[in-house]
Parts: C-alpha cells; sequence; structure tokens
C-alpha cells in the first residue's frame, strides 16, 4: 500500500558514509573518478573498513538491519536471515520468500565451507509445452504468470542455515523486516525504475497492481512510502510456525490458488510441489587461482565450475602485467569468458538429473591448460567449440531468456564466519504475481530452463526423481532446478578466509565475479575499487562492454579493430550486476566494497 511521503524517509543513499570507517590510502586513481553527470546516482570511492563485522548488500537498509543483528550478537548466519528478508521489503524486484537461493558459509569454528542449494524446481505438472506457441515456439511473454513459477526454495534455506548455525531466535532476526514492511520504506530510484518498467506486468494481476501501483494505476514517486502490511503479516506468520506454514500451511494454499487461477498464464504447482521441496547440501566447487583457494557453488548452478576455468584459463595468461581497462586486458577478459561460457553451455545443469556432466574434467588441470592454449590463440569473431565434445546429448546452448536482474550479499561476523549467498526471484519483479494476501512476489525461475529444447542438461524435465548427489538426504525425491549462474564465492589465503563477494547480473555473473577477482588478486585493488572497475561481459557471442567512462569509447574502436564484436550496453540499474563484497585485511581488519551500479551500501561495526 502506497502513501503520500508525510514524513520522507530519508534513505543510506544519498548518506553513504560510514560512522565507523576510515579512510584508505588509494595508489590507483583511475577509477575513482566520478562517473559522467547523471549516469550513476551514488558513487562510493572508497571502500569502508571496520573491525568488528561487515555487512555489504543491495540496499543501505538490509545492510544496517545484518549489522544490527551482529551489534546484538547474532553471528553470520542469523544476518544473513535477516538481510534476505529486509530484502524482500526493499528490493521486492531482486529476490525474497517466492524465490530460490544459494547460501555458502565458513564456519570459522569447524574451519568448514557449507553450500546449500535453495533453487526453485520444476513442480511436477509443468510441461514445456506450457511455454509454446501454436508453431511450437517458446511464447514471447514467457516470463510472466503463473506457469512461469518454479516451487520457492529461499524460505527453506534460510531456515536450515539458521536451523544449523544460528545463535538467535527466528523470531529475532525476521522481527527487523516485519517492522520495516509495517513501517514503510521510501520508494528509491532504482525501485521505481523497476516498478515503471513491470507496470504494464502488474496491471494484468490485481494484487500486484494494488501493492505496487497507485490507485489510478500510475508509478510511484521517489520518496512516496511503501507499506506492506500484507507481507508483515506474511513474515509474522513465518516467524511463528516456521516454514510448515510456507511448505503446507495457510501460505502455501494461497500460493497455490494464485498461480493456478492466475488471470494470465496460470500455472500447474500443487500443494505436493510445495511439501515436497527440500534444501540440498551440496559439496561446493573448489579450485586455485595465485596460490588462493576459491570456493563457490556446484551445478545446478554454473557458476562454480565456470569461473574456475575462466579464472584457469587467465592464469596462464599475462593478465597481472596489463594494465586495468587496457586493451590487452579486455582482450584476455573476453578470450577466458567465450572459452569456458562455451563448456558450460554445452554441459551444464541441474547435477542430480545429469550425473554424468564432466564436472572433474572442466576443472582437470590438463584440460584447463589445453583450453588455455586453445583461447589465447583463438581468432576473435568466431565462436568457441565445447572442448570435451562429448557425443549425443550435449549440445551447445545459451539460453536467451535468463535476466539481469537477482541480488548478493556478503558478510562477515566478529568470530571471522563468513557469509556469501546470491538470491532471486529470477528476472525483476519476477513473474509480476503477488500472492494473494500474502504480500510477496512469486519467481519465474522455470525461463532459466532452456526452454527451445526437448532434451539436455538444462532441459525442462518435470518428472520428479530421487536426487543423486546431495550430501545429508540423497534419498530425497524432488523436481529438476533450472541452471543458474549465481556464483558466491569465499576465497581462503592460506587457509584463512580472505575475500567474500558475488553478484547478481544473470548470466553476466560469472565474468563479473571472475572480473572483481582480477581486480582484486592480480591488480591489487581494494574491494570498492575493484567493483567500481569498468566492465565487460564475454559469453561466446559479442561482447558485452559497459558504457561507463569516457575511455571505454576508445577501448571499444580498439577491440573492434582486433576483430572482436562489441555490444555496448548502457548503465541502467539493472544492467550491469551489483557485486558485494568483503576483504579479511592481514591486519585483521575489514575492507568493504558495495555497488555503485544499483543502490549498494556496506555497513560495519
Ligand atoms: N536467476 C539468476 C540465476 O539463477 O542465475
Amino acid at each position: 500500500m502506497l502513501s503520500r511521503a508525510a514524513a520522507f524517509i530519508p534513505l543510506g543513499l544519498l548518506s553513504i558514509m560510514i560512522p565507523f570507517s576510515e579512510a584508505l590510502p588509494h595508489p590507483m586513481s583511475e577509477f575513482n573518478q566520478p562517473p559522467e553527470p547523471g549516469q550513476i546516482p551514488v558513487y562510493q570511492p572508497k571502500a569502508v573498513v571496520t573491525r568488528n563485522g561487515m555487512v555489504s548488500a543491495a540496499h543501505p537498509l538490509a545492510a544496517r538491519i545484518g549489522v544490527a543483528i551482529l551489534r546484538q550478537g547474532g553471528n553470520a548466519v542469523d544476518a544473513m536471515v535477516a538481510v534476505q528478508m529486509a530484502l524482500n521489503v526493499v528490493e521486492p524486484q531482486s529476490s525474497g520468500i517466492g524465490g530460490g537461493c544459494f547460501i555458502l558459509f565458513y564456519d570459522a569454528a569447524q574451519r568448514r565451507v557449507y553450500c546449500l542449494d535453495g533453487r526453485e524446481e520444476v513442480p511436477a505438472g509443468a510441461r514445456r509445452s506450457d511455454f509454446l506457441n501454436a508453431q511450437g515456439r517458446v511464447v514471447e511473454d514467457d516470463l510472466t504468470g503463473g506457469a512461469a513459477v518454479g516451487v520457492p526454495g529461499t524460505p527453506a534455506a534460510m531456515w536450515e542455515a539458521h536451523r544449523r548455525w544460528g545463535k538467535l531466535s527466528w523470531q529475532t532476526v525476521l522481527e527487523p523486516a516485519i517492522r520495516l514492511a509495517e513501517d514503510g520504506i521510501g520508494i528509491t530510484p532504482r525501485l521505481r525504475q523497476s516498478i515503471g518498467l513491470n507496470r504494464s506486468r502488474f496491471l494484468r494481476f490485481p494484487t500486484s497492481r494494488r501493492i505496487f501501483l497507485k490507485p489510478d494505476g500510475s508509478v510511484p514517486e521517489i520518496g512516496e512510502v511503501l507499506r506492506q502490511h500484507d507481507l508483515a503479516r506474511t513474515l509474522r506468520l513465518l516467524s511463528q510456525h516456521g516454514p510448515a506454514v510456507f511448505y503446507e500451511g495457510e501460505i502455501a494454499r494461497d500460493i497455490v490458488r494464485t498461480v493456478q487461477n492466475a488471470p494470465y498464464r496460470p500455472g500447474k504447482l500443487s500443494l505436493d510441489d510445495l511439501k515436497r521441496y527440500r534444501v540440498v547440501e551440496r559439496e561446493p566447487i573448489r579450485f586455485s587461482y595465485r596460490g588462493q583457494e576459491i570456493v563457490s557453488v556446484p551445478p545446478p548452478s554454473s557458476g562454480g565450475l565456470t569461473l574456475g576455468l575462466m579464472l584457469g584459463i587467465l592464469e596462464q595468461s599475462p593478465i597481472a602485467s596489463c594494465r586495468p581497462g587496457s586493451v590487452e586486458e579486455a582482450d584476455l577478459l573476453a578470450r577466458a569468458g567465450a572459452a569456458s561460457f562455451a563448456d558450460r553451455n554445452a554441459y551444464l545443469g541441474d547435477q542430480d538429473w545429469n550425473p554424468d556432466i564432466p564436472m572433474r574434467r572442466l576443472l582437470d588441470p590438463d584440460y584447463v591448460q589445453e583450453r588455455a592454449k586453445i583461447a589465447l590463440s583463438h581468432k576473435p569473431g568466431k565462436p568457441f567449440e565445447p572442448g570435451l565434445l562429448i557425443e549425443g546429448r550435449f549440445q551447445a546452448s545459451e539460453n536467451p531468456r535468463e535476466g539481469q536482474h537477482t541480488t548478493h550479499f556478503s558478510i562477515v561476523d566478529a568470530q571471522r564466519n563468513v557469509i556469501a549467498c546470491t538470491t532471486t526471484i529470477e528476472h525483476g519483479m519476477g513473474c509480476a504475481v503477488v500472492v494473494e494476501n500474502r504480500g510477496f512476489l512469486l519467481n519465474n525461475e522455470l525461463t532459466d530452463f532452456d526452454l527451445d529444447r526437448e532434451s539436455g542438461p538444462n532441459a525442462l524435465d518435470p518428472t520428479p526423481r530421487p536426487r543423486r548427489t546431495a550430501l545429508d538426504a540423497p534419498e530425497s525425491v524432488g523436481g529438476k532446478r533450472p541452471r543458474s549462474s549465481m556464483t558466491p564465492v569465499i576465497v581462503f589465503k592460506n587457509g584463512e578466509p580472505y575475500i567474500t563477494v558475488g553478484s547478481p547480473g544473470g548470466v553476466q555473473i560469472i565474468g563479473i565475479v571472475g572480473q572483481v577477482l582480477v581486480n582484486l588478486l592480480d591488480h591489487k585493488m581494494d574491494m570498492q575499487q575493484a567493483i567500481n572497475a569498468p566492465r565487460l561481459s564475454s559469453r561466446n557471442g559479442p561482447a558485452g562492454l559497459e558504457v561507463l567512462y569516457p575511455q571505454r569509447r576508445q577501448l571499444v574502436r580498439e577491440l573492434e579493430q582486433r576483430g572482436w564484436q562489441i555490444e555496448p550496453l548502457q548503465p541502467l540499474f539493472d544492467t550491469w550486476g551489483s557485486a558485494h563484497g568483503i576483504r579479511i585485511r592481514s591486519d585483521g581488519t575489514l575492507e568493504g566494497g558495495a555497488d555503485p551500479r544499483r543502490e549498494g551500501a556496506v555497513r560495519g561495526w
């Protein structure tokens, strides 16, 4: 529900200085210049440094809530749940209880990394034909409506992490988000842009229109107050009853009714699908880069393996000696990105449905070396072939429907427990359907399946099966999970946690995280510089370049002269990801960066 801004709530957007921060010297000033006027609303030139705990997230209020939980004696997992629930309120377009997530948690006491897969699943009744028109092609507006909804995983994943590792009560960590939803939040420039871009979708669904648009159907102004009473009540129920109320109780019934009766493209999600949903604990992906161990998530996310291959190729290149932002560096990034995406597109999907995914072979040092040789001698302009050339069912395909949305946050607590969590409802505002009476948006994650194909590692396969690769409950039956690009990362130096980072951005996520790591580990930037630096995205098609700084125009020309096809992309809020990271420095302090491309903020104490 929207109201006139009787009291405009000033958001951290306009006050990004952190009281407890100390300034860092910046030997590299190239990426610390302000952007051209009007391009980026917030610009934070320096990393934030604090000592005890830190949260970097896509919205200042979410980061602030996370730190408040840490200061109350909560650990990184408690803060994670509080931040996720707060993001549902302040950044409803990107993630929430209607979506899915991947969690990496470093448990300092056990010196062990856990990976929880809270990815959405295909409902048993969903069929690829739900997405096809009379000519057998994927319908144009496949992103909208109940048919695109996968079984949400985020409430179960947050609960599971909290049950196993949290310190404060579940009620305590949900309380700040409930209060925020009740009290209301100011509409930020990015939220307004996102509501505006989705206005015509919201107009199809009375439940969504009522929350996000004004009574006359127009888009609310920046600074108007958005109160979300239904969402507050839903979070209160979740707080009182845990996930059973979501997966089997009254919220489940409202989800199913909303999906099945959606006025546009209704879906087949059932009570059985919700009841069967299980979080899956998986073995993380591990590889090394420049002597540091990088840990990330395995399939159904393509993130960890593709990042491993990309960085493995770059490790054998002269990228460390290239000037950041130079044509030489961009050329190497484009090669490594394209070569690793050729394999990603061909081989990766849900490992429970594809036990023959060549996970080990893709990161085998001999294979990476061979791939690097091919990548570094490749003639730009021609796509890479997948390297393993496996006969039969593996076919190269990039799914053109993957969105650029999602959100990522990073947390480090006083005990040096670490969280990297990437979380999503897929496209901006998900499927655009708000659950009746419940105030939260549902995902459209089924569009991350390769809907153009009947078979293959990422084809929509509705048959429920026992899991093959879960660490905790291998006997549990589940639905196939669509391939993700989410790439939360924790880096270890001499066995100690060193960096936590990740980004949204759909298929661009993997390259964004790779570039941030190159900036940190090769170019020795601090976390904020590494995040600020202009981006390139190369996925075995035209290379995308972020048009952010004037020097990029020259770079486009130089890359074209080398034979690369370039697709310059404008910096809309959600075009170029939003990386949020923290580094644990050798003196024990925490150095945080947040992305100016959205409305990111670091808070610490
Ligand atoms: N929804 C974005 C991803 O899974 O990569």
